[in-house]
């Protein structure tokens, strides 16, 4: 199939958004073999059947590449809440928080989890998201992590989307080890790593590296474990405190670092030389209303790469659009709209380690997103507002 007549923004190379101004795609089966523009097409090609885009720009379709969007209930209470005075800290510190989406987990069948996934799922795939990470960490019990998971990876069967699952079994203590946090980790988060692993179910290891979850040493034997089992790691450091975490996480060759406004810069510096992605999740700073920003100069002098995701989660991040997150990390963290279309695509792709997506170029996946707006800096420019025309994954529309 030939896909011509597209501005084409590849993600490729140096120039601006590796744009291509009269550009065509050749697309066979789920893979594309050829990109450029439309004067250099082989004539080989010329005869295929033809897709005319009118003028349209195609990016790669949007990788969302961390959300928590598998949970029971919501936390609009908690929303209240805060509304009235209260932290997010001092709500978790009092039951409430991240442990209040575990009891409704917990109390979820399946079919139940999925259904309700399943309406997040949609509005990202209305954006054009063709990939998306999803996190365990509301079951928190051997039972309930590993429903979170085959849910998970039920969406990709009930969905055209890939998903890639990440057990993030220490997220929170959960009520029954209260005080015996040590405890929690070599008793069930560890052996239910194992029993997901052995499942098939688990792509990456995630932690809560903070003062209202786990400390660095207690990460740090979760992964070894993941290190042991070959899975790689990723941290959600630096959230709320800087605790070392992004450098930590990084000694482990860690795919991101994930949140990191308190991250100082020795952090970025191991980073860069551990090649970890930055992951900003400007929905979790807006619903937070959090001030301190992500260290992006630090990050952009290190070279360390940018992506920008929802962090779709029932408390710090009800956010199930990666377009609000891209306006929202040019608004709050003043990243370049070309840094913040990087952001879903290239480098997202680079923190979930999938080198097959995430660019338009020959024996990449035909993942794209067809929108009806001239240039690239509109994407992250509007808010509200979805310009998606048309979306294909793997060469599918
Ligand atoms: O990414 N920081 C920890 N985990 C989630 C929040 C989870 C929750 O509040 O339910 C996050 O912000
Ligand atoms: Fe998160």
């Amino acid at each position: 199939m030939l896909l011509h007549n597209a501005r084409v923004a590849t993600m490729t190379g140096a120039g601006a958004y590796g744009l291509i101004d009269r550009g065509a795609m050749v697309v066979e089966g789920q893979r594309l073999v050829w990109v450029g523009a439309a004067a250099d097409l082989p004539s080989d090609y010329s005869a295929l059947p033809a897709t005319d885009l009118q003028g349209r720009l195609v990016t790669p379709a949007p990788i969302d590449c961390h959300t928590h969007l598998v949970f029971g209930g919501n936390r609009a209470r908690e929303f209240e809440m805060r509304l009235e005075g209260a932290s997010y800290e001092e709500i978790a510190r009092s039951g409430g928080g991240i442990v209040s989406t575990v009891r409704a987990t917990r109390q979820a069948s399946e079919d139940e989890l999925l259904a309700e996934a399943l309406t997040r799922v949609d509005a990202l795939i209305a954006e054009g998201v063709a990939t998306i990470e999803v996190k365990s960490g509301y079951g928190l019990d051997h039972e309930t992590e590993l429903r979170m998971l085959r849910v998970a990876r039920r969406i990709a069967s009930e969905r055209p989307v890939a998903v890639t699952t990440t057990f993030l079994g220490a997220h929170a203590v959960p009520p029954e080890y209260l005080g015996r946090d040590d405890a929690y980790i070599d008793e069930v988060c560890i052996p239910t790593l194992r029993a997901a692993h052995d499942a098939g179910l688990v792509d990456a290891v995630d932690g809560f590296c903070e003062g209202i979850a786990f400390q660095p040493a207690q990460i740090a034997r979760v992964f070894d474990v993941a290190r042991a089992l070959d899975l790689p790691v990723k941290l959600h450091a630096e959230q709320l405190s800087d605790l070392g975490g992004a450098e930590l996480a990084a000694s482990y060759g860690a795919l991101s670092a994930d949140h990191i406004e308190y991250l100082g810069e020795t952090g970025v510096a191991a980073m860069a030389r551990a090649g970890t992605v930055a992951v900003l999740l400007p929905g979790a700073f807006y619903t937070l209303r959090e001030t301190r920003l992500p260290p992006i100069a630090a990050l952009r002098r290190h070279r360390v790469p940018m992506a920008l995701a929802t962090d779709a989660n029932p408390g710090s991040s009800p956010l199930t659009s990666l377009l609000l997150a891209m306006n929202m990390g040019c608004t709050l963290f003043r990243m370049t709209p070309q840094e913040a279309l990087a952001g879903v695509t290239v480098h997202a792709a680079k923190a979930l380690g999938m080198a097959d997506r995430g660019r338009i170029a020959p024996g990449l996946r035909a993942d794209l997103a067809v929108w009806d707006v001239a240039h690239p800096a509109e994407l992250a420019y509007r808010m509200g507002f979805n310009p998606l025309y048309k979306r294909y994954f793997g060469g599918r529309a």
